[in-house]
């Protein structure tokens, strides 16, 4: 990693899953493992920058130095990136937030052969990292698109719908849940594939990345 290629700049992020509760007890989540955006927190740290991880339910340690905020539902991380989006530098939305939440979230705990089977209503959750590329002098702002297939076309579609400089594309298949990963990097210049590595290496070569894009390095 270039030496503090980031010094002095403040980093937010977000990273790991959801949490959108059903009752007290159940919920809508998903596999992600929080393993990639805790990697990119520690080479932004490794980088000189002031970094704080936004994080939803997963079963990883703060990295050192690092502030970390958990939190468990999309609104929840919506109001803490919100709160503390600028006065950052760099927001990187690594997280897999989820699309929608339980409109009908029971306060007590659902129970069986009460009128049959309940039904769950959705309502579309923010898109934070949508909503704070749109800010009056926002981040630099760089999000991910994990899919399952058309990578390119997708993760494209996602840079200019979102309208931000830099997506990381990965395969699901590829990374979620492991120590490793295959990333593409999509920005104004094009695609840049990246040899697949471990989350750390991978996470450093994003940090230069940045650094490069935002004349830091
Ligand atoms: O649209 P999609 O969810 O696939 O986009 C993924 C990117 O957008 C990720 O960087 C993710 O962290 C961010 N995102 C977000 N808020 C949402 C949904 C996605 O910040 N509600």
């Amino acid at each position: 990693l270039a030496a503090k290629c980031l010094a002095g700049r403040r980093v937010l992020l977000t990273a790991g899953p959801t949490f959108e509760a059903i009752d007290p007890v159940r919920g809508i989540t998903n596999l992600s493992s929080g393993r990639m955006g805790y990697a990119i927190a520690r080479a932004a740290r490794q980088a000189g920058a002031e970094v704080t991880l936004v994080s939803g339910p997963v079963a990883l340690a703060a990295p050192l130095g690092v502030e970390r905020i958990m939190v468990r539902s999309a609104l929840d991380m919506h109001g803490v990136v919100m709160a503390r989006a600028a006065a950052s530098d760099i927001f990187i939305g690594v997280a897999a937030v989820a699309d929608y939440r339980v409109a009908n979230a029971a306060e007590h705990k659902l129970k069986k052969d009460h009128g049959g089977v309940p039904a769950i209503e959705l309502v579309e959750n923010p898109d934070i990292l949508a909503e704070v590329a749109a800010m009056p002098g926002a981040p630099f702002c760089v999000g991910f698109a994990a899919e399952s297939r058309n990578l390119e076309e997708y993760a494209q579609a996602k840079r200019q719908k979102k309208k931000i400089p830099l997506i990381a594309g990965n395969l699901i298949q590829d990374g979620f849940g492991g120590d490793d990963n295959r990333l593409v990097l999509f920005d104004d210049h094009g695609s840049h594939p990246l040899a697949p590595a471990s989350k750390d290496v991978l996470a450093r070569q994003l940090i230069e990345h940045i650094a490069r894009l935002t004349g830091n390095l």
